[in-house]
């Protein structure tokens, strides 16, 4: 996670690092640094908590003077939050000033074998051991690039490093193994980042670094060298998105602006994919020989992309009748996953830069499976590290809870399980053509959902169900899987203790625990299912929950009969429901956030983008 930021050219460089950290925040938030050349010393400022006690101690950061600095924001991982731990970190001579992203796994050793040489480190993290080592070796070699070479070659893990050096006032050193790094071309004026939003503001060409791969910049020069030092050239990329795209534009949270998109993201990515009535996945190379070859899917995934191939699980099994598995990724790398090259390994994940996930494909491919991406960051590591992508369109997602992330997955899921099911043969002309309209009309039915009635209704039921402090998300099959998404977004950001049980699975133990104080949200929008799950209703309410079900529009007075309160959805395709399903999902565990007065945006302990294991 952390979020780093680096400028070199002719304008003040603190009030742009401060600028480009506060669209960093959503990668870590718990403190923030810059370091600025001031003519011939570091001005280094940082502090523990948000971006804004560091703005606010600078002046916006024109406090600062400097043309050439780097910037941080941190989600702790070596040491707590601290001023002391905040980057960036200085060398043991003071010569040097680094910021990173990532986690050295070697440090102990590093940091041992530093004290023993008489060094005294002044913070807990791996960042200052880095700083401590470059530092080292400059004073032996004057020489910063080889300084930072000498240093890399020593360090396991993962690492994006922006690096000054006192006596070289106007450039920046930067390398990346393992967390993301940008360079951005400007004007008289270069950049580094960790993610696009940060600089989107002065330019929207970029360079996507590789892993080993070094930049070496000033206001005027760029040079890129590969991980044995030698020069590359790099392709120059253009970013498509909007400023707009990733800023908060009206709405009092990236979250209730990112619900909104939903409609847009999936037109994005639905639109682009269907054409006279048929899917195509463009480059994609899935045949039915290939398919019939298959004895297994696994999908690896974290978190809401992990709930997302849930989904995928019942929808595959049950229309291309392929053997489906789902493993979240940090389980997948150590239980030795029987996998071979009859098996498709697809990994979901919204950021691209999952480490768990990142790793789970490429022990994928170790093991001679093939591997698909269904990605949101073009150019991401694992887009990189998979043998074919297939992008959601959902835009820029800032608010460490996913939702158009979510679902644009989700359709992504659906456009695969469409297609596989067609080229294999297992379904009629009827139901695909019922599929490819039910996707066409998804975006507007999704939209629907966000009229002001609407979301005023959810609203209304937040404002009674934000007194309760435990939660269950109850429902059936594709009810369930959707369920865990919803429990998901109510833990996150409304710091509610959230449990989600198949609802058959209630009597098995956790009905044990319903009684008054208890909200139990049950999804029964599967027609065949829905008695089985109001039969559970009842069961809950007759222990005292505070029950909210949400079911089809044609179901709600049956369901009324039961629960204190319903929400009915549109009803779709029973494969592509979900979509609509989690929708007032999401603007509950939203609204009762904001109700309770939660960061919602930046929930405590998280962080969006988990670039460590
Ligand atoms: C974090 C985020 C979640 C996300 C998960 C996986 O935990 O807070 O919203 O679902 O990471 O992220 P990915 O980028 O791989 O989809």
């Amino acid at each position: 996670m952390c979020g780093i930021v680096g400028y070199a050219g002719y304008r003040q460089a603190a009030p742009i690092l401060i600028e480009g950290l506060s669209k960093l925040e959503y990668r870590g938030y718990d403190s923030a640094g810059i370091c600025v050349h001031t003519q011939d010393a570091f001005h280094v400022a940082k502090s523990k908590g948000r971006l804004q006690i560091l703005s606010d101690k600078t002046d916006g950061g024109n406090a600062v003077q400097g043309v050439v600095g780097i910037g941080h924001t941190r989600w702790a991982t070596h040491g707590a939050p601290s001023d002391i731990n905040s980057h960036p970190h200085l060398s043991e001579s003071g010569k040097i000033a680094i910021v990173h992203n990532g986690i050295i796994e070697n440090e102990s050793r590093l940091r041992e074998e530093l004290e023993a040489k008489g060094i005294t480190f002044r913070s807990e993290t791996d960042t200052e051991v880095v700083a401590t080592m470059i530092g080292i070796q400059y004073d032996q070699s004057g020489d910063l690039v080889d300084a930072v070479r000498q240093t890399i070659a020593r360090l396991e893990g993962s690492y994006a490093l922006g690096i000054l050096c006192v006596d070289d006032p106007d450039r920046i050193v930067a390398v990346k193994k393992n967390s993301p790094l940008i360079f951005g071309f400007g004007e008289g004026e270069n950049y580094i980042a960790s993610d696009v939003p940060a600089i989107l503001k002065h330019t929207q060409t970029v360079a996507y670094l590789n892993d080993g791969e070094m930049v070496v910049f000033d206001s005027q020069n760029v040079s890129f060298f590969d991980a044995d030092g030698n020069p590359i050239e790099k392709a120059k990329e253009t970013i498509t998105w909007s400023i707009s795209a990733a800023e908060r534009g009206g709405y009092d949270h990236f979250m209730l602006k990112e619900i909104f998109e939903q409609p847009k993201a999936l037109r994005d990515t639905i639109g682009p994919r269907l054409k006279d009535g048929k899917v195509y996945l463009d480059g994609i190379d899935l045949s039915e020989e290939y398919l019939k070859s298959l004895n297994k899917i696994t999908f690896v995934a974290c978190g809401s992309a992990y709930y997302a191939a849930g989904v995928a699980k019942y929808i595959i099994e049950k229309y291309c009748r392929i053997t489906t598995e789902i493993m979240m990724a940090s389980e997948f790398r150590y239980c030795d996953p029987v996998l071979d090259e009859k098996s498709l390994v697809i990994a979901i994940s919204q950021s691209g830069e999952t480490a768990d996930t990142l790793e789970a494909v490429r022990e994928a491919k170790r093991r001679g499976a093939r591997t698909l991406g269904i990605i949101n960051v073009v150019g991401s590591a694992i887009a990189k590290a998979a043998d074919q992508t297939i992008y959601t369109c959902a835009g820029p997602e800032i608010a460490v809870a996913t939702t158009k992330g979510f679902t644009t997955q989700l359709a992504v899921v659906y456009l695969l399980t469409m297609h596989m099911a067609k080229t294999l043969g297992k379904v009629d002309d009827t139901t695909y053509a019922a599929w490819v309209t039910a996707l066409e009309k998804l975006p507007d039915q999704a939209a629907e959902l966000l009229t002001e009635a609407r979301v005023e209704e959810v609203k209304n039921y937040a404002k009674r169900l934000t007194k309760h402090n435990n939660a269950f998300y109850i429902g059936r099959n594709l009810d369930g899987a959707t369920c865990l998404e919803g429990s998901l977004k109510l833990k996150e950001v409304a710091y509610i203790h959230s449990e989600c049980y198949p609802a058959g699975e209630l009597k098995h133990g956790p009905l044990s625990l319903i009684e008054e104080g208890y909200m139990v949200v049950a999804l029964a929008t599967i027609r065949e299912l829905f008695d089985k799950t109001i039969a559970n209703v009842r069961e809950v309410r007759a222990r005292g929950a505070d029950v909210l079900c949400v079911t089809l529009e044609e179901l709600a007075d049956e369901a009324a009969k039961q629960a204190q309160s319903v929400i009915a959805v549109p009803s779709t395709d029973p494969m592509i429901q979900p979509s609509l399903n989690i929708i007032p999902l999401q603007l509950l565990g939203y609204y009762i956030a904001v109700n309770r007065g939660c960061d919602v945006d930046k929930p405590r302990n998280l962080a969006k983008s988990v670039t460590v294991e």
